[in-house]
Order: structure tokens, then sequence, then C-alpha cells
């Protein structure tokens, strides 16, 4: 569909998932298919359009880290990606074994060292950054991988850069249990994005969707697509088969949009079908100004 507004379409579509917490053979905490909830989440991927340049997966990849559930992981994932012919960026979580993912995901040779990644999509460069830290589940940095990271952003990508980790670099205030197993030092990696072309630092970890800036940078975390921590629960932690979602981002030459899709549909009581969009684009703007921004338009008593 062409623009209707004043602003162009976005340059990339990103789509953001994060924690499916893949569990090979049986249901994760004796409840939630893990498998069931990554279909569900690929198949309401795959009806947004246009579709994402980019699939980028905020760690917690594997529950147990098992190689079995990292290759039912990508034998969902990789088709679903080829279908709306997107790269897939896969980072590490707290959850995630090194070796297992590397050689998994990643058709590596199995290694404890950092599995840090970077991927030019069409311009805007992704930096996977893996915050793991083996054998514990707070997050850390090293500092060979903070001079990597700066040696990496020395030389600006042409459309920028969106920085993808698992452990986020912001406060939980929703979920104060979380800040137990955070990103430690934080300040030291906002040492290294300040100034730099980041645009976007994006991550998973808490299992429900926050948002908040960082060194300047605007900071965004996906929700779970396993299972969701309730923010409005009364209890230190509560996690929730619901709520599950993801979020899209779209980015433009001088902003990124980011939108929250929930994975579980709900009743339609209003709409208009997708055929509309042509009509519209056949009007001359005069005509389209009235119909849509109309309070007395038809497109509003449901008579188109
Ligand atoms: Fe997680
Ligand atoms: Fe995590």
């Amino acid at each position: 569909m062409k623009p209707l507004g004043q602003h162009p379409a976005p340059r990339h579509v990103i789509a953001h998932l994060s924690d499916p917490q893949m569990l090979a053979g049986r249901p994760l905490h004796g409840k939630v298919d893990t498998e069931a909830r990554m279909r569900a989440a690929l198949d309401r991927l795959s009806a947004i359009d246009p579709p994402p340049h980019a699939i980028v997966f905020t760690g917690d990849l594997a529950d147990r880290g098992e190689p079995e559930a990292y290759a039912v992981l990508r034998a969902l994932v990789e088709p679903a990606a080829a279908q709306c012919g997107a790269q897939v960026v896969w980072v590490m979580g707290n959850h995630d074994e090194r070796a297992a993912y590397a050689q998994g995901l990643l058709d590596r040779a199995a290694t404890d060292a950092p599995q840090d990644e970077v991927h030019d999509v069409d311009g805007l460069r992704i930096i996977s950054l893996d915050t793991s830290v083996p054998g514990y589940h707070h997050g850390e940095i090293g500092t060979e991988q903070l001079a990597w990271l700066a040696d990496q952003l020395a030389t600006p990508a042409e459309h920028g850069t969106l920085l993808a980790v698992h452990h986020p670099p912001i406060p939980v205030p929703m979920l104060e249990a979380a800040a137990l197993i955070e990103l430690h030092d934080q300040a030291a990696l906002a040492d290294v994005i300040r100034g730099t072309d980041v645009r976007g630092i994006i991550g998973g970890h808490f299992h429900y969707t926050s948002w908040s800036t960082f060194a300047g940078v605007p900071v965004s975390v996906a929700s779970s697509t396993c299972y969701t921590e309730d923010p409005a629960t009364p209890g230190l932690t509560s996690g929730v088969d619901g709520h599950q979602a993801f979020t899209m981002l779209h980015v433009y030459a001088d902003a990124v949009v980011h939108s929250v899709v929930p994975v579980a549909g709900a009743p339609e009581v209003v709409g208009h079908p997708a055929e509309l969009a042509e009509q519209l684009e056949a009007l001359d703007p005069t005509e389209l100004f009235e119909l849509v921004s109309g309070k007395e338009s038809p497109l509003y008593s449901n008579e188109l």
C-alpha cells in the first residue's frame, strides 16, 4: 500500500520476537507447549504486510540449551523467514548454552566464547551482542566484547545500527525481581554507545513489553512468545500463559516506530476489508481527505 499520510514508507521492517524458551518434547513448567506458541507467533507474523526484512530473536531461545530444542526452533523459523524473504538474527540469552547455540543455530564449532555477530540488513546494521554469563542468569558484557563493539561502531552503517541484546540496560520497576538478574555495569556499555550511530537497543528477558532510553538511545523490550510475566501481580513474579506478544519495528530515515502485536487474535467488532485500500489509493487528495477525516463520512457509518 502506498503511503496515505506525510511520511514515506519505512526503509526497513524488523520483527522482534523474544524468549521462546523451547523445550524438547515436554511442556515448559509442565504447562506451556513452546512449539505451539512459536507456531502461533509465526502464523501471526506471516499475516503482517509488508513483511519483515529481518526477524530478530533476543534470547532465551532454548529453556535448557538443548540441541533438540534449537533444532525445533530452527525448523520452524527458517522456512517462515524464507517465505517472507527475511534474514534471521539470533541473540544469546541466559537460558541458552553457547556451545549448543553456536552449533545448532549458527553452524559454528561448539565453543564457550561469546556469540557476537554483525548483520547487514539492506544497509541497516543489526549487532547481536551476547550478554550471557555461563552458569548464571544475570548479564555481563566482557571488556573484550566492549572493545569489539566499539570497533564495530567506529564505522557508521548506511542506515544506522540496532543493538540486539537479551538483558536490557534499563530499570525494571514492574518486575523488581528481574533486577537481581539484570545486566551488570550498564555504565560501561553506555560509554561505548554514546555518540555512535546506534538508533535503538532491543532486548527481552522481562517477558513483558517495556520501553525506556539508554545513553540517549531508545530501548524497546519485547514480551515473550512462551509465557509472560503479569506486571499487575501482587506476587514477586507471576508467569502466565497469556498475553504473548512480539514487537514490529518500522525504521524510517529519522524515526524508529515500535508496535506491539498480540499473538492471540480477538473477535473483530468493526473493520474495513483490505480491498478498501485500493479504493482509497485511487481517490484524489481532496476526496480522500473528506472520506477519511470527515465525521459525516460513510466510512464511519459502515456504509462502505
Ligand atoms: Fe526468558
Ligand atoms: Fe532471560
